[in-house]
């Protein structure tokens, strides 16, 4: 199996490297085909986003991605939206969940956010209408509300899940959140074995932050499921301890660490790989690899609980030590 590694800038290289030695330590040695993308590929590609990326991506299915700085300036685009557009990586999935010794407010928060990634206010269609005016158009589709409303459903049938709430303001928005409701509706009634509810979004942030514990999987469109996506990290200690994968059709996935190329801390082997880690196992279960994803999860939440972390989450361990520290629980377990 060969799957296209971007290990990104700053902490990137760093994190990336942990993770695939873990892998490895779990039994999982793909032949990696690393590519630069973003800043780094300017230089050589002239361009942030390489066709050859895009080639490997096609041609292997899934990729593995470290934090990408994007060049200041215009003409650049962000690789992570680049990405989703031209490969048609609709939906963005974030397991959020507590973990052991990172400390957060909450407890018992196990929840899944649905994110519809291709359309909404992010279809970038603005215009001065007059000076003084403009107009940004939210686009909303009944095929990209019914195939993100589809993925959710299947997604909670397919990991226990039992209730998925569609996020709105249809109240407001009655036509284009309505229409992203009706069909979310539609969807429902054909998973009758999936509960199913929705709520307005402002409802929604009051409900998570208040009692996050009692939700389940959050199917929202793009803007609101950006938001929401980073309340939910915030929950359980933030953007450097959750997953994230961006899935498109014909099982085409980029798994990627959410948080940004840290280069107050790059290069100094102590930039905490656990977010690409647990991106990473996200990876494996969507290889169907479940039994390597749960060993490293056993032997991530051992070394979390040990107190051997990385000085982001109040230990003393470098990079390499944390991840040798999995390792080796990975091969005792
Ligand atoms: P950042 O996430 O890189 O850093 C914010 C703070 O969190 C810093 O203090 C950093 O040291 C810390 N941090 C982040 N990841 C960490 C880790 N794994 N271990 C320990 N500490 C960690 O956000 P910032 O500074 O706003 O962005 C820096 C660059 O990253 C920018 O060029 C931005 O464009 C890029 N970026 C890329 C993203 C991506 O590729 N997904 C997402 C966000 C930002």
């Amino acid at each position: 199996m060969t799957i296209t590694l971007i290990p990104g800038d700053g902490i990137g290289p760093e994190v990336a490297h942990a993770v695939v030695r873990v892998l490895a330590a779990a039994g999982f040695r793909p032949d990696w085909e690393p590519f630069s993308a973003g800043a780094g590929a300017v230089d050589e590609h002239g361009t942030t986003l390489p066709q050859a990326l895009l080639d490997s991506i096609t041609r292997n299915k899934v990729a593995l991605k470290g934090p990408i700085g994007t060049p200041v300036g215009k003409g650049f685009t962000s690789v992570n939206v680049g990405l989703r557009q031209a490969l048609d990586l609709y939906a963005n999935l974030r397991p959020v969940s507590n973990l052991p010794a990172v400390s957060s407010r909450f407890s018992g928060v196990d929840l899944v956010i649905v994110r519809e990634n291709t359309e909404d206010l992010y279809a970038g269609l603005e215009h001065v209408v007059v000076p003084g005016v403009v107009e940004s158009l939210k686009i909303i589709t009944a095929r990209a509300s019914e195939r993100i409303a589809v993925f959710a459903f299947e997604y909670a049938r397919r990991h226990g899940r039992r209730k998925v709430t569609a996020v709105h303001k249809a109240n407001i928005m009655k036509l284009g959140d309505g229409l992203f409701l009706d069909t979310c509706r539609e969807v429902a009634a054909r998973h009758a074995d999936i509960a199913f509810d929705d709520v307005i979004v402002d409802a929604a942030c009051m409900h998570l932050v208040m009692h996050p514990e009692r939700l389940d999987v959050l199917l929202l469109p793009n803007l609101y499921g950006d938001i929401v996506s980073d309340l939910c990290a915030g929950l359980v200690g933030g953007l450097g301890v959750v997953p994230s994968a961006n899935l498109g059709a014909g099982g085409v996935g980029v798994f990627e660490a959410v948080h940004g190329t840290a280069p107050d801390i790059a290069g100094r082997d102590v930039a905490n790989p656990t977010a690409l880690l647990l991106s990473a196992v996200l990876m494996l279960q969507h290889l169907q690899e479940d039994d390597k994803a749960a060993r490293i999860m056993t032997a991530l939440k051992g070394v979390l609980a040990s107190g051997h972390v990385t000085r982001d989450l109040g230990g003393t361990a470098t990079t390499t030590a944390f991840a040798d520290a999995i390792c080796r629980a990975i091969e005792l377990g």
